[in-house]
């Protein structure tokens, strides 16, 4: 086996252990590609790591920055008791379309939200609304903004709340200075931010698997 080959293998074998998907699950990823979404949720293990993070945090509202078709969504709406509450944000009608319809065949509509629109448009609304500070942030949309979603998961926290930003290595790209790419220069912004910002402690862990080289950054909320 060369290296990707045993990501995969493992992955496989570590999905079908600890992160077995159940039919809502499955039908979710089905839906999406049937209405031809891309093929970029987060896979089995990393759904299942969100989940963990969510139900370590104890989450009673959770938010998050790019629904694609609701299998993030689903992970981490599984961690929220009875009366919990996830926001999700999302800009193409047609993957919340999908999304909303995958978070009710899960038995989560109750619960979940998807607000369509551009999240920097979406996030100064809910502000308006006042909600209850979210406990945990999951950010996985367009990379050029990381580092103002960052910023405005800041500002809907409490002390203690996580910030998770999905995608921060890309096959290694974000250590590279001579890429300009905008997706790459937002992240690597969003990572100077957490490391110099005084309301943030945070680290970055390198990921391999079935979605290939990439990895989150994940920050807590100090005041
Ligand atoms: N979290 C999902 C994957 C999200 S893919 C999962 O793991 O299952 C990224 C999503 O962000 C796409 O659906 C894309 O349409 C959305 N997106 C891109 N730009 C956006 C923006 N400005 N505001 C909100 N969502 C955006
Ligand atoms: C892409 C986006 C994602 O959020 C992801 O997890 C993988 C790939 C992309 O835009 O290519
Ligand atoms: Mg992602």
């Amino acid at each position: 086996m060369n290296g990707s080959e045993h990501w995969d293998t493992v992955d496989a074998y570590f999905g079908a252990a600890l992160a077995r998907e159940d039919e809502a699950l499955g039908a979710a990823l089905r839906e999406s590609k049937a209405a031809g979404l891309p093929p970029i949720a987060v896979s089995p293990t990393q759904g299942k790591l969100l989940r963990l993070l969510a139900e370590i945090q104890g989450a009673r509202n959770i938010l998050e920055i790019g629904t694609l078709g609701g299998y993030s969504t689903i992970w981490l709406a599984r961690a929220l008791p009875e009366d919990g509450r996830l926001i999700s944000l999302e800009y193409d009608p047609v993957h919340a379309d999908v999304a909303v319809r995958n978070l009710a065949r899960a038995g989560l509509d109750r619960i979940t939200e998807v607000r369509v629109g551009a999240a920097l448009d979406s996030l100064p609304k809910l502000a308006d609304e006042n909600p209850p500070p979210f406990d945990l942030t999951f950010i996985d949309a367009d990379k050029v903004n990381n580092p103002r979603y960052v910023e405005w998961a800041l500002r809907l926290s409490r002390a203690g709340s996580l910030i998770i930003v999905d995608n921060v290595v890309r096959e290694g790209r974000v250590a590279d200075p001579a890429d300009t790419d905008p997706s790459v220069v937002g992240t690597r912004a969003a990572i100077d931010l957490i490391a110099t910002h005084p309301r943030l402690s945070g680290t970055a862990v390198q990921t391999v698997g079935s979605k290939g080289y990439d990895g989150f950054a994940l920050a807590r909320v100090l005041a």
